[in-house]
């Protein structure tokens, strides 16, 4: 019997690839270019699973071709706003993810743009870098302490429990978070945590804020100009989870006018198209979204595609389905 059509449209790590040709009549994207609307729109038609990613925009425009072949989409990566979840729900295509195994990838990078940011990591490298540097001297490149200090967390799932148990019991960082729906009173008890009622008081009260809320659309641009104004004029604003939670406008503003001390930004609105104006700051810190590029990671986000279409493929449900 022939096996069923996958595309896949960005490289993988070479073990997915190879457990993946095990299973599937496999179409590799071999250059690994990103994929135009044209070529989305084909793997619809054409693959009976697509194994996109967060830089693929799965909208309503790739997921309504005639006729459609596509009865799984198997994302790599737990995020899925870049697929329009309403038109896939309707296509009646089973979509999954991979959640869990990037975890604690993704919260060491947040820690990495705190630190980088308070202590002004950046700045100091493009220093040394340039040649610059003249030498120690006791007021040369003053930052801020991070240990001791408190840790804001908007939204309180994995990642951000991960990072909590990272500031908390290695930088000894009280923590505050807000998430819309509560938590268990003994897991914040573990983190030492306090539950706040409002992104506001979560603001107000902390030297950090990192954002770990899912990008759907209820959450875009919920960190804008008036909650900006509402940080510490000391706080730092950490952003690894997704870039339009953030107004791009606003935070440029806020971190020219120095309103707010910095930020670290591993996510961006329009990636890989950021706003040019974050080049010309320097109390930024900016990545090229690598929350969870470890080879680790990498390996497993694979890894659990395939577990989840190979569920699939058995006629189970998937794992990880979300639709
Ligand atoms: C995720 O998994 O959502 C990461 O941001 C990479 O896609």
């Amino acid at each position: 019997m022939s096996k069923p059509k996958a595309l896949v449209t960005r490289q993988w790590p070479k073990a997915c690839e190879s457990r993946l040709k095990a299973l599937f009549d496999v179409t590799l994207n071999t250059d690994n270019h990103p994929m135009s609307l044209a070529e989305l729109q084909d793997a619809m038609r054409h693959y009976d699973a697509v194994f996109p990613t967060v830089s693929d925009k799965i909208s309503a425009e790739v997921l309504n071709v005639e006729p459609l072949s596509c009865k799984l989409i198997g994302n790599f990566g737990v995020g899925y706003n870049h697929i329009d979840m309403g038109v896939a729900k309707a296509r009646g295509i089973t979509v999954t993810n991979t959640p869990d195994v990037l975890t604690d990838c993704t919260a060491d990078i947040a820690m990495l743009l705190m630190l980088m940011a308070a202590r002004r990591a950046g700045e100091g490298e493009r220093l040394v870098r340039s040649n610059q540097w003249t030498g120690w001297h006791p007021t040369h490149f003053l930052s801020t302490k991070v240990t001791g200090k408190t840790l804001g967390l908007i939204g309180f799932g994995r990642i951000a429990q991960a990072m909590a148990t990272k500031a908390h019991f290695g930088f000894g960082m009280p923590i505050v978070f807000y998430n819309r729906s509560p938590i268990a009173p003994d897991l914040i008890r573990h983190y030492g945590a306090h539950a706040l009622g409002s992104i506001e008081e979560v603001l107000e009260q902390s030297d950090f804020v990192a954002l770990h809320c899912p990008g759907s659309p209820e959450n875009r641009h919920i960190i804008n100009a008036d909650r900006l104004r509402m940080m510490k004029p000391s706080g730092i604003l950490i952003n690894s989870a997704r870039g339009d939670v953030v107004d791009s406008n606003a935070l440029i503003n806020a971190l020219r006018d120095k309103t707010i001390r910095a930020a670290g930004l591993d996510v961006y609105e329009n990636e890989p198209h950021l706003d040019p104006r974050f080049l010309e700051l320097d109390n930024v810190v900016l990545l090229p979204h690598l929350g969870s590029a470890t080879e680790e990671t990498r390996e497993a986000m694979g890894m659990k595609v395939i577990d989840n279409a190979e569920a699939w493929l058995r006629g189970e449900t998937p794992p990880n389905k979300i639709i």
